[in-house]
């Protein structure tokens, strides 16, 4: 049987600044539903995409990136592969039957065909809703887990400074850290978002770093580090999971060191995969929580694969609130 796939492919790699329509094209091709007996190949109808901004990274002809761990490599011209969820639409491989939910990496597009099933792991959706998969209960949740149980280490009562709050990642650092115990404090670009991470996030504090005149006379874009390594209390730990504004910017962080030297700072960069040993606890905390409803999954979900690079693009512009998922179909 063969169907029609709409697809999206990168035109040209985007080396300097922002991603833009120009750089994706939307095709359409026919697509064959059916597999090599043997093969070990499995062909997804794709759901739900996880759209992340550590992406542009893999769209650069070279970023320094590409050669920590293998989902990170860059990616050539053409198709592009990205972490979701989707239903087994015909397998050779014994791993998968039809109809399986599966979560991995996929294509952007309605349908993958995954060469020998590679990246690819069934998913048993826990009573949650399957975009729960991609966010809350996917990488943005370990990532948040991790880095704030692992990388930080925290103590109740502690203080907890949020970048990028109302994000994907950072809205659960800032749930996490509250349940535990900490105060929490969050930046966000702006006045919408910050009203959300106080009023039904439960933050302590939250600012529009685009706005904010206090914190230090020169707060702007980039210098988010720099200001607050200046505010820390000693023997604090800052978890890096990204820096954004110099994804699509040359401009590089430059933290006082003085300040890193005499108040004994740590600052530790850190990828989700380094805590798959917390997996385990971080799904049973996270569960608990939502069946408990202590902790709200935040969610951006635009529909149709044709927008996917529009939600791509829009979280270099902070057009997101919570974790940006694009629907490919109805489930
Ligand atoms: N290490 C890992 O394993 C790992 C895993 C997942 C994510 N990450 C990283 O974690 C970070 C957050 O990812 P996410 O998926 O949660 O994305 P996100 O926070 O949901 O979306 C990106 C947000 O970043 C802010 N932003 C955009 N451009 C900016 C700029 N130039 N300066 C400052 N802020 C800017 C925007 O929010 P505002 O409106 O508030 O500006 C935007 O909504 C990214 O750096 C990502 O690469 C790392």
């Amino acid at each position: 049987m063969e169907v029609t796939n709409r697809y999206i492919t990168i035109r040209t790699h985007i080396n300097h600044g922002e991603p833009n329509e120009s750089h994706f094209e939307l095709k359409t091709a026919a697509f064959g539903l059916s597999v090599e007996l043997g093969s070990n190949d499995v062909i997804v109808k794709n759901l739900y995409e996880s759209i992340d901004p550590y992406q542009i990274n893999r769209m650069k002809s070279y970023s320094p990136s590409q050669k920590a761990i293998n989902f990170a490599e860059g990616i050539a011209l053409g198709e592009i592969d990205a972490y979701g969820v989707g239903r087994i639409a015909a397998s050779g491989n014994p791993k998968f039957e039809k109809d399986d939910l599966v979560a991995g990496l996929i294509t952007w597009g309605e349908y993958s065909m995954i060469k020998d099933g590679n990246m690819l792991n069934k998913l048993d959706p826990l009573g949650f809703p399957l975009t729960y998969h991609v966010g809350i209960l996917g990488f943005s949740g370990l990532t948040a887990y991790g880095g704030f149980f692992e990388v930080c280490k925290p103590k109740k009562g502690e203080k907890v400074f949020v970048s990028a709050a109302s994000g994907s990642v950072g809205n659960l650092v800032g749930q996490y850290a509250k349940l535990f115990g900490c105060y929490v404090v969050g930046c966000a670009g702006s006045k919408k978002k910050v009203e959300l991470l106080k009023e039904q996030l439960g933050f302590d504090e939250a600012f529009n770093y685009k706005e904010e005149k206090d914190l230090k006379s020169t707060l702007k874009r980039g210098e988010m580090l720099e200001v607050a390594v200046s505010n820390m209390n000693t023997f604090g730990r800052v978890a890096v999971c990204g820096i954004i504004s110099e994804y699509t910017d040359e401009k590089r962080a430059v933290p006082d060191m003085l300040d890193v030297v005499y108040k004994r700072i740590t600052i530790r960069g850190f990828l989700a995969a380094d805590y798959m040993n917390t997996h385990a606890d971080f799904m049973s905390t996270t569960c608990d929580y939502l069946r408990t409803a202590k902790i709200k999954a935040l969610e951006d979900i635009t529909p149709g694969v044709e927008s996917i690079p529009s939600a791509f693009i829009g979280l270099f512009h902070g057009d997101n609130v919570g974790k940006k998922i694009v629907k490919i179909a109805n489930e």
